[in-house]
């Protein structure tokens, strides 16, 4: 049987790289389509049957991020709060959320600027968590030509499965594409879905500060691969939409119209 997965949701970013778009709304608040981007996210968890609990890492302009999520029943979902007065990074408002989550209970962290669609790609991956016989890590990942942008894993086939070996965030180096380059020639990038056991909150406590200062989610995991623990990438087959940056969120834009077109003249 499937156990309960809470949903851990950093949306806490001053979102710097869309200024000025993010001067007075959060990032997590712009319009894609027909509703705000945390709302798309909720709302492809709304299938999901084991996630029926999140908790939204909130910071700058967070009262506008509470007024519109509200205690979550819109989305189906029990909603819960805290507060990141400083950033610390990914891994920190990780670490954060400690207190909020069960013991026993693994998270699903889906990054605040990401859309994982369609909803079916998600159970789809816990689905593939639940056959690999519930490992430390299943990470999303997707191919990519330009990883200085993103954290990236390196693989071994396993049964059918890869199996990560090595993690690394934001690489400028270009002479790592020799160890950690696909059959494709192309790099395995984090794709901002992740489940993660609940153990990740000991090794983040143990996580000093690595890319741009900031406590990395990815440099805790990868301690965690270190000490052997089992950590696995599942490759998105579906879409991931990235709104990272003004061209990101303009494609996103495109992509969600046509997408919300097609839905409108089939019904
Ligand atoms: C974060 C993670 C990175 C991941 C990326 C996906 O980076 O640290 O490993 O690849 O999200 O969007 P950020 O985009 O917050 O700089």
């Amino acid at each position: 049987m499937e156990e309960e997965l809470i949903a851990i949701i950093p949306a806490a970013g001053k979102g710097t790289r869309l200024k000025p778009l993010t001067d007075f709304i959060p990032k997590e608040l712009l319009i894609l389509g027909d509703k705000p981007i945390l709302g798309h996210i909720l709302e492809t968890l709304k299938p999901v049957p084991s996630i029926k609990r999140a908790c939204l890492v909130v910071g700058h302009k967070k009262s506008t991020i509470i007024d519109y999520v509200k205690d979550g029943s819109q989305f189906d979902l029990e909603v819960d709060y805290v507060y990141q007065s400083e950033r610390k990074g990914l891994g920190h408002a990780i670490y954060i959320t400690r207190n909020k989550v069960p013991d026993n209970k693994p998270l699903f962290v889906y990054l605040g600027d990401t859309i994982i669609y369609p909803p079916q790609e998600i159970i789809e991956m816990i689905r593939t968590y639940y056959e690999l016989k519930k490992p430390f890590a299943l990470i999303m990942v997707e191919e990519v030509e330009d990883p200085e942008r993103y954290g990236v894993v390196k693989v071994e086939k396993m049964n059918g499965h890869l199996k990560i070996t090595d993690m690394y965030e934001k690489p400028t180096d270009p002479s790592l594409k020799k160890e950690y380059m696909n059959e494709n020639g192309k790099w395995l990038a984090i794709a901002g879905a992740y489940i993660i056991r609940n153990r990740i909150y000991d090794y983040l406590e143990n996580t000093p500060p690595g890319k741009g200062g900031e406590i990395q989610l990815t440099d805790a995991l990868k301690n965690a691969v270190k000490e052997g623990e089992r950590v696995f990438a599942y490759v998105l087959k579906g879409t991931r939409l990235d709104i990272g940056t003004v061209q990101s969120y303009i494609e996103a834009q495109k992509w969600w119209i046509n997408n919300l077109l097609k839905v409108m003249e089939n019904k």
